[in-house]
């Protein structure tokens, strides 16, 4: 299929940015999003232009590095995928496709799609650990006893993938889906206990000094999350810091 593509391009993060056309030829339907970016990139290598910069490392859902906002939507049209995993034959022959960044103030543009996701790792420095006895007497994992229940949404909560997508299609730039995540995976495990009390507060005003917006319960996050993460993490999350905050 042929393409227009509508490019954000912006060479550094003083750079105003804007949209530029670029025209792709022969792309395959069983091509993955990412495979034809490629296939551009190499035109505009050949001809001797700036390739566009974009992030990716696993291409298969797992790292949540390819952060592009495409036709509107975080991660494009297809549903409970990440752009890795997007396919061209979610696209029509003829299509003009627009790719922007993921837009949020916690998340300013590096160059062209890639944007500054460190305020996540300094959420997960803030609280995404737990106390282990690491002293020869470590309690094997195994003699710990957990609910099936809590196991598995303890297992859904950690699936986010710390992509972003919640907060760039969130109309107010919340975390509250990707910080609600990180809270419950341990909030229900005994393992993370310890913490508990600190980790949730700590996180959370983490998530405030980073410049994210706050919940107005659109659920927007939920439906754009790759990873199914549901809106009851950020319940839980809630319950957890008014809990810690009358202790
Ligand atoms: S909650 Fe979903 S959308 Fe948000 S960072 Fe995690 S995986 Fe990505
Ligand atoms: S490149 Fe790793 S999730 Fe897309």
């Amino acid at each position: 299929m042929d393409l227009t593509l509508k490019i954000w391009r912006q060479k550094n993060s003083d750079d105003k940015g804007k949209l530029v056309e670029y025209k792709v030829t022969d792309i395959s339907e069983h091509m993955s999003f990412l495979e034809m970016m490629d296939v551009l990139n190499e035109q505009l290598i050949n001809k001797g232009d700036e390739p566009v910069a974009f992030d990716h490392d696993c291409r298969e859902g797992i790292c949540g590095m390819c952060s592009m906002y495409i036709n509107g939507e975080a991660h494009g049209p297809d549903k409970g995928v990440t752009t890795c995993q997007l396919h061209m034959r979610m696209f029509n022959d003829g299509d003009t496709i627009y790719i922007e960044p993921f837009r949020a103030a916690a998340f300013p543009v590096i160059k062209d799609l890639v944007v500054d996701r460190t305020s996540f790792e300094r959420i997960q420095q803030a609280g995404g650990y737990i106390s282990v006895n690491t002293s020869g007497n470590t309690q094997d994992a195994n003699s710990i006893p957990i609910s099936k229940h809590a196991a598995d949404e303890a297992m859904d909560a950690a699936t986010c993938i710390g992509c972003g997508a919640c907060v760039a299609t969130c109309k107010n730039s919340s975390a509250m889906l990707f910080v609600g995540a990180k809270v419950s995976q341990y909030a229900l495990l005994p393992q993370g206990q310890v913490e508990a009390t600190d980790r949730v507060l700590n996180m959370v005003k983490q998530m405030d000094e980073e410049g994210f917006g706050n919940c107005t319960n659109t659920g927007a996050c939920e439906v754009e999350c790759p990873k199914g993460i549901s809106l009851e993490n950020i319940a839980r999350m809630n319950r957890e810091f008014l809990k810690a905050s009358i202790l």
